[in-house]
C-alpha cells in the first residue's frame, strides 16, 4: 500500500503526507525551513563546541531533516559525534534518498550518513558513529545503553491529536532522565500539555521565537532543559525566549492535562479517551476562556 505522498514544501524541499496519520510531515511553507527554525537554531550548537563530544536523539527520524541540518554544522567542527535515531518507519527515508530534490540538498557526508543508515543501520566515520533504532520509539529507547545522557534530543513525532503514544507523561519522563544535564530538549510543539509534562519532569521551558515571516505566531515550538539557560543566551539571536504571560497561563487551563500512557504500550485511541474523560472532571478553567481573554485562534 502507499502509505505516503511525496509533495513539494514553498522552499522547494521535499515533504511526505501520512495517509495512516491523515498529517503532513512538514509545515508547507518548507520541510528544510522548519527544521532550521524549529531544531538547528534552537539548539544553539556553539554551545557544545567547546565538549569534547555531543551525543543526539532525534526521536522520530522520518526523512531526516532535523537531524541533516545539525550535522551539516558539527561535521564541520572538530567535535565528536554519537548519534541515535528512533523511527518506526524506514519508508521516510527511502523516499527521500530516492528524489533528487532531497538529495541535492545534503553534502556528500550527510548523504553518506543517511545512505549508511538505510542500508545497515549504523554510521561510522572517523570517531563519529550513529545508529538508527528501527521500531517503535517507546519500546526502542530502550536499545540504547542506559548511561547515555543525551546532549541534544530532537523531538518531532505527529501532533499529539494523531500520535498521544510519543507525547505521554511516561515518554516525555523517559526522556527527561536521558537528557544531559547541559542537554536541550527541542520539539515544535506548544502544546499545554506537553510543555507542563516537561514542568512536571522538572525541566525549565522557553518558548523558539517565530522567525521573522511567521511573526503571527505566539511561538514555533519549546526547548526544555535541566539547566536554567543564562540571561545573555536567551537574547542571544533571539531564537528562544522566557515564556510570555499568555503562554503561562495556557499552562493553568484544561489543554495542560497530560497524555498518559502507563504501560507504554497504549493505543493512540484509549490515550485520547482517557484524557478526555479527564479533562471532563478537571477543576482547571476552560481553555476557550483563555482563548477569548488573549484573543487567540484555536
Ligand atoms: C512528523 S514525522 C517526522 C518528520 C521528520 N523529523 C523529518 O524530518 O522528516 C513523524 C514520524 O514519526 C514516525 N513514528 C510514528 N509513530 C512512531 C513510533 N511509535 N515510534 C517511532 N516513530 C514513530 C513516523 O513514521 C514519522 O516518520
Amino acid at each position: 500500500m502507499d502509505d505516503y505522498k511525496k509533495h513539494t514544501t514553498k522552499d522547494g524541499s521535499l515533504s511526505l503526507y501520512s495517509l495512516s496519520y491523515e498529517e503532513g510531515f512538514h509545515d508547507k511553507d518548507g520541510a528544510l525551513r522548519e527544521s532550521i527554525n524549529k531544531y538547528l537554531l534552537p539548539a544553539q550548537l556553539e554551545e557544545f563546541y567547546n565538549a569534547k563530544k555531543i551525543v543526539v536523539l532525534d526521536v522520530c527520524m522520518g526523512l531526516g531533516y532535523n537531524t541533516g541540518c545539525i550535522l551539516e554544522e558539527l561535521l564541520q567542527r572538530n567535535i565528536k559525534i554519537e548519534w541515535h535515531g528512533l523511527e518506526i518507519d524506514q519508508k521516510p527515508l527511502n523516499l527521500g534518498l530516492n528524489e533528487k530534490i532531497f538529495q541535492e540538498i545534503w553534502s556528500s557526508k550527510v548523504l553518506n550518513f543517511f545512505n549508511c543508515l538505510n542500508i545497515s543501520g549504523k554510521w561510522t566515520e572517523g570517531f563519529n558513529q550513529g545508529t538508527i533504532h528501527w521500531g517503535d520509539a517507546r519500546q526502542k529507547i530502550f536499545e540504547i545503553q542506559d548511561s547515555l545522557r543525551f546532549d541534544l534530543i530532537l523531538l518531532d513525532p505527529f501532533s499529539p491529536q494523531k500520535c498521544p503514544e510519543l507525547w505521554s507523561e511516561e515518554f516525555i519522563s523517559l526522556l527527561t532522565e536521558r537528557l544531559s544535564t547541559e542537554g536541550r530538549l527541542i520539539t515544535y510543539s506548544t502544546a499545554a500539555s506537553i510543555r507542563a509534562s516537561f514542568k512536571r519532569a522538572g525541566l525549565n521551558i522557553y518558548s523558539i521565537v517565530p522567525s521573522t515571516d511567521d511573526q503571527r505566531k505566539w511561538s514555533s515550538g519549546t526547548v526544555a532543559m535541566k539547566k536554567k539557560i543564562e540571561q545573555q543566551l536567551i537574547e542571544k539571536n533571539c531564537q528562544i525566549k522566557e515564556l510570555s504571560t499568555k503562554e503561562v497561563e495556557h499552562l493553568a487551563t484544561r489543554s495542560s492535562i497530560p497524555y498518559r500512557d502507563p504501560t507504554g504500550k497504549g493505543n493512540s485511541k484509549e490515550i485520547i479517551s482517557t484524557r478526555e474523560i479527564e479533562q471532563s472532571k478537571s477543576q482547571l478553567i476552560n481553555t476557550s476562556s483563555w482563548r477569548k481573554r488573549w484573543n487567540t485562534a484555536r
